[in-house]
Order: C-alpha cells, then sequence, then structure tokens
C-alpha cells in the first residue's frame, strides 16, 4: 500500500474520554438545549478560574462582544477604539450596535493595542476600548485602563484567543469592566462553538443575562421589555467546555512546551521573530507565530504555500481590519507591517516534538538557510 504523506494541520482540539463522557451524560439527561446543571457549573468554575465574581456563558464569541457592548450601553453615535490587527469579529460587534469602530495601531513588541495610538484615536464620541490579547499574549492593561479612566471609557477584553494569560499575575478577562472569551474549535478550550463574558459588576453581569434571553421578564414569563437576543449555548455545549476547562493546565502548558520547541528549533536564525513574552506577561501562545523581519528569499506567501506543499499547514496574521471594504482607511503603519509579514504554525494539543522538528527543518530549507 503506498504510504500517505503526512499532513500537519494548524490546529485541532484535544478531546479526551472526559469529554465525551461528560457530554454523554448531557444529552442523556435529555438536558439539551439551554438549561441545566453543566452549564451553571460551566460558568461557575469559569469564573473562578479567572477570578471575577461572573461568568455568563453565550453561544459564540462574537455574540459574547456584542452582548458585553450593548449591555454596556454601546449605540449609534458613540465610537469604539479597537486595534487594527485583530480577528475581524472584534470590530463586526462594534459595529452590530450601531457604533463606529475606530482602528489603532498596535505595539511593535506585543502586537496588541497601542496605548499612545488609542490617546490619538480619542473623541468626544468615545466610550469603551476593546484591546485584543493577541494570539495569547495580554494587552498592556495598566496604560489602557490608565486612560480610560482619564476619558471615562469603558474597557472590554476580548480575550478569546488568550484564555488563562497572565498579566501581572492576573488572569485576562479579570483586568477590566469585562472579559470576552471564545470556545471554537481552535481555541485554548473548545464548547464547539461558544463565548463567555467575565465581569465583577453585578449589573451588567444581570442586564448581559437578561439581554441574552430575549429580554424576558423575570416577574413575568413571556413578557419581554426590550429587543432582547438568543444569545444561549446548550448544555451539550457546556458539558464538553466544563471537561475541557478542568484540564485547563495541562492543555496551556503543552502550548508552552510546543511554543519552547519551537523556539529550540529556529533559535539564531537571523531576521524571524517568534511570539513575545514581555517579562509582566504570561503567554497561552495560542498560534506559534513567526514574523520575517527582514526579507528573506522567498515572501510569507510563497512561504506559506511552499509549507503546505510539503504538508505543513499554516495561516496568515490578520489583515489589518481598516483596508476590508466595509471600514474605513486607517493610519497603522505596524499593524500592516507586522500582517504581510507574520503567519502562524502548526499549534495543538497532540503535536510532537519530531513534528516541530520537521516543520523548522522543512521551513529552513525553504528559506535557504
Ligand atoms: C480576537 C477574537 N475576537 C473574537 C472572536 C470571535 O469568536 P467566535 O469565533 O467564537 O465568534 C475570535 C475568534 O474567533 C477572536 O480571535
Amino acid at each position: 500500500m503506498m504510504k500517505m504523506p503526512k499532513f500537519i494541520p494548524i490546529s485541532e482540539p484535544s478531546i479526551t474520554d472526559k469529554e465525551a463522557d461528560y457530554v454523554l451524560q448531557a444529552v442523556k439527561s435529555g438536558w439539551v438545549s439551554s438549561l441545566g446543571e453543566f452549564i451553571t457549573k460551566f460558568e461557575e468554575k469559569f469564573a473562578e478560574y479567572i477570578g471575577v465574581k461572573y461568568a455568563l456563558t453565550t453561544c459564540n464569541g462574537t455574540t459574547a462582544l456584542h452582548l458585553a457592548l450593548v449591555s454596556l450601553g454601546i449605540k449609534e453615535g458613540d465610537e469604539v477604539i479597537v486595534p487594527d490587527l485583530t480577528f475581524v469579529a472584534t470590530a463586526n460587534a462594534v459595529t452590530y450596535t450601531g457604533a463606529k469602530p475606530v482602528f489603532a495601531d498596535v505595539d511593535p513588541e506585543t502586537w496588541c493595542i497601542d496605548p499612545d495610538d488609542i490617546k490619538k484615536k480619542i473623541t468626544p464620541r468615545t466610550k469603551a476600548i476593546i484591546p485584543v490579547h493577541l494570539y495569547g499574549h495580554p494587552a498592556n492593561m495598566d496604560e489602557i485602563n490608565k486612560i480610560a479612566k482619564e476619558h471615562n471609557l469603558y474597557v472590554i477584553e476580548d480575550s478569546a484567543e488568550a484564555l488563562g494569560a497572565e498579566y501581572k499575575g492576573k488572569k485576562v478577562g479579570s483586568l477590566s469592566d469585562c472579559g470576552v472569551f471564545s470556545f471554537y474549535g481552535n481555541k485554548i478550550i473548545t464548547t464547539g462553538e461558544g463565548g463567555m463574558i467575565t465581569t465583577n459588576d453585578e449589573n451588567l453581569y444581570e442586564k448581559a443575562k437578561y439581554l441574552r434571553d430575549h429580554a424576558m421578564s423575570k416577574e413575568k414569563r413571556y413578557w419581554h421589555t426590550q429587543i432582547g437576543f438568543n444569545y444561549r449555548i446548550t448544555n451539550i455545549q457546556a458539558a464538553l467546555g466544563l471537561a475541557q476547562l478542568e484540564r485547563i493546565n495541562e492543555l496551556i502548558e503543552k502550548r508552552r512546551q510546543i511554543f519552547s520547541w519551537y523556539k529550540e528549533f529556529l533559535q539564531g536564525i537571523d531576521g524571524i521573530k517568534l511570539n513575545p513574552e514581555k517579562p509582566w506577561a504570561k503567554n497561552v501562545y495560542w498560534m506559534v507565530c513567526l514574523v520575517l523581519e527582514k526579507d528573506f528569499r522567498i515572501d510569507r506567501d510563497e512561504l506559506m504555500s511552499k509549507l503546505r506543499e510539503r504538508g505543513i499547514d499554516t495561516r496568515p496574521f490578520f489583515y489589518p481590519i481598516s483596508d476590508m471594504p466595509m471600514y474605513h482607511k486607517s493610519n497603522t503603519p505596524v499593524a500592516h507591517r507586522i500582517s504581510q509579514r507574520g503567519l502562524n504554525l502548526p499549534t495543538f494539543f497532540n503535536i510532537t516534538k519530531d513534528d516541530v522538528k520537521f516543520i523548522c527543518d522543512t521551513l529552513k530549507e525553504v528559506l535557504a538557510l
């Protein structure tokens, strides 16, 4: 029989018997929709892990962002500052509220929103800032919170890619008005699709919970006082999430180990930058990143296609959102440069050290190093 060439995906979830067992329990219990004990357990354990009072599940990270914004009162006519280098959901959620996303540049060292550029983008209409903890590294929260305080702005941490990451010893999602997480299949933990809002603010939590369920009156069932949403998660998804959360330390440690392998095999190559980790940060390395800081024989896109020909899946860094047709151009040179030169390398629980060595050897070969 012919041996199939190996294909290494960029990402895959780690699902064990524990996840299968919890999901089966949820299905067999009959509580298959958005009531059931796995939802409560998942929310309670999540809040405890992040170090906040409240955690509220949603059906994905985008709806968590939208719900957080609406619950904070963001509306048409407002402006919300977001980094230009992030997944499009960060900006789209702002647009759904009728507000305008305003794009700030990123810091060349952390690739997260640049506090100095936030200052330049503030107008009398600005109501909130959404820092994104990009690719698993926290944004510079002290600086951001300071600016927010001076200008009376809300801060929502988009922590979709950074569950478990720490800023000065505190978990992201606990450092501002609220945090938002995603549990899409490629995230640190998955529920298939799913999201979470974390906060210490009881009013915000109650408001978001109410709007999540079509703003149904607590006193009078099926009486609605406002236009709300159905942004609920299912008990089946929460069962998967709880099992994953019970494995969180192992899942994060593995990502850190995978990064250390890449670092070992790629060390000393001039012109290549891997994920940063500031002294004040714990990076969870959601995706191993590589930025071509100088010009090599081939560019980023050619590198990606050559790796693909050899069975290695990669993805490009996010494109600056301000360049996309539905948004407006913004002066964000750092985001533009990094975006063009960055790619993500395979990062998932079951990847082996041999796989990483193969990827790094292939990379060196195609870059002719
Ligand atoms: C930074 C960021 N924000 C928001 C989201 C949206 O999450 P979801 O895909 O669960 O809607 C994602 C992920 O996909 C993300 O990477």
